[in-house]
């Protein structure tokens, strides 16, 4: 049988999500009634790390640990892929020894080179293309606090990045429309935008985005590796603050949701932040569950029927 991997949303398939989505509060209402379920005892995730995370790293190990296996940290700096051994030798190599391989990198395409080479499942912890597991965790958020997803209206705020395109991805599967507003030469990759059809499309204007939202998403202006360009992109994306203002033109219930970290009083302001709207904390608390119900599903057999791309 064909091994599974995690590289983009859009390798489940909106079956697959829901039951995901439903399996992880399943697992987080277990984990908070100190349930243990073990599933994945003797079984070792080895995580790549080329970039920084505080939330991805500590929710794999934790996951894994919870479910009865082991995490491995590596970090290029110490071993032979900062040396420039071929990634496909490491997937090769790391795949006879490991049950998973997570992996936070750069270029999406040495995901998919990694992926290709290996005899286990590989699951995208971030790359500069698309950010799948945030996604899991905020699913879930919503789902949690308002039910299915399909047919509202979400928001997004800043840069077309990373988050944005797990979102667009979201919109295509789940059935909700995707408001991107971004400044002019930020879109997210047309490519992209595109296969969502109707679900999503760019709304220049950010308060005529945000009329009658359910759910306002905002992320960094200036992501991983654009560090040097943080001071273009402030006077880029001056407009694009999620405040009171823009909160207020959306729906009375509507929620906010940021990945983190969050820079206050840049892309978004410390009312917000902080406010009653505000579902970070939850959102952040997600991606331990979320996470273990894919490592259960990819490692386990989960309970979800075979791929099929929609
Ligand atoms: N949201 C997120 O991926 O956080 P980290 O960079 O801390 O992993
Ligand atoms: N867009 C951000 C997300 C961080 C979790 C980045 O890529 O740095």
């Amino acid at each position: 049988m064909a091994v599974r991997h995690f590289l983009s949303l859009l390798d489940l398939s909106a079956e697959e999500l829901r039951h995901l989505i439903q399996r992880a509060m399943q697992m987080k209402a277990q984990q908070h009634q100190g349930n243990a379920h073990a599933p994945l005892r003797g079984k070792t995730l080895a995580m790549i790390f080329e970039k920084s995370s505080t939330r991805t790293r500590v929710s794999f190990e934790v996951g894994m640990q919870q479910l009865g296996g082991h995490a491995l940290f590596l970090s290029p700096r110490d071993t032979q892929l900062g040396r420039g051994e071929p990634i496909e030798d490491s997937a090769r190599v790391l795949s006879r020894m490991v049950d998973a391989v997570m992996i936070r990198t750069y270029e999406h395409e040495k995901v998919e080179r990694f992926a290709a080479h290996s005899r286990v499942p590989v699951i995208n912890g971030l790359t500069d293309l698309e950010h799948p597991c945030q996604l899991l965790a905020d699913l879930q958020t919503w789902f949690e606090l308002r039910g299915d997803i399909a047919g509202r209206t979400v928001v997004w705020v800043g840069d077309g990045n990373n988050m944005c395109h797990s979102y667009i991805h979201a919109a295509e599967r789940l059935g909700f429309t995707l408001r991107i507003t971004c400044p002019e030469g930020y879109d997210p990759d047309p490519l992209i935008l595109a296969s969502a059809g109707r679900s999503a499309a760019i709304v220049r204007d950010p308060m005529e985005a945000a009329e009658g939202a359910h759910l306002i998403v905002t992320d960094v202006w200036a992501s991983m590796g654009q560090e040097q360009e943080q001071a273009a992109r402030r006077r880029a994306f001056a407009d694009y603050v999620v405040d009171e203002k823009l909160m207020a033109r959306a729906a009375p219930d509507a929620l906010f949701m940021h990945c983190l970290p969050a820079h206050r009083e840049e892309e978004v302001s410390t009312g917000v932040l902080e406010g009653p709207q505000s579902v970070v904390w939850d959102e952040a608390e997600n991606r331990l569950h979320a996470q273990k119900a894919l490592l259960e599903f990819l490692l386990a057999g989960g309970e979800t029927q075979p791929l099929s791309r929609q």
